[in-house]
């Protein structure tokens, strides 16, 4: 295992659209692992592969809630409700913290590790997370969906980067 590069604000590997994954390889997991580990070591709640440079659809959260560690190919939005405004902010940007109108509750649709498709109604961080992610894996970024941005001097309390 390996903790990769976060590829960081203009990196032309953030605006690429990602390719779903067909098959699911020993390369897959391997880097589903990884991407868990670099979250992790940046103290981030989620990461998506274009953040390391890698345009396939696989994304890692943990948002420390009972669902644990989520390791999901090709996450898709089947349900949402509501809309609420909050800050987020994105490891891909550091310091960099804005307001941001997302779903209040989504249902995921993804494949596991396994094979198992699996579906997760989200809301609050978690909800937030998803949709954050799955921007990444189109290319949108979070400074583009912001409607008031801030540079912090340091992580700011409420703020999680994903
Ligand atoms: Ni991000």
């Amino acid at each position: 295992m390996a903790i990769r590069v976060i590829r960081t604000k203009e990196d032309p590997a953030l605006r690429e659209v990602a390719l779903e994954v067909k098959k699911i390889t020993p390369q897959i997991k391997k880097l589903l692992d990884e991407l868990a580990e670099t979250m992790y070591d940046a103290e981030g709640v989620g990461l998506a592969a274009p953040q390391v440079g890698i345009a396939k659809r696989l994304i890692v959260i943990d948002v420390q809630d009972e669902n644990g560690l989520l390791k999901l190919i090709n996450p898709l939005i089947i349900a949402r409700k509501g809309r609420e405004t909050t800050p987020e902010g994105c490891l891909s940007f550091p310091g960099v913290a804005g307001e941001v109108e997302r779903d209040e509750t989504v249902t995921v649709q993804a494949t596991d590790p396994d094979g198992n498709t699996v579906q997760i109604c989200a809301s609050g961080l978690l909800a937030r997370a998803f949709q954050h992610e799955i921007d990444h894996l189109d290319g949108i970024l979070f400074v583009d969906r912001v409607t008031s941005l801030r540079i912090a001097e340091n992580s700011e309390a409420g703020r999680e980067e994903v």
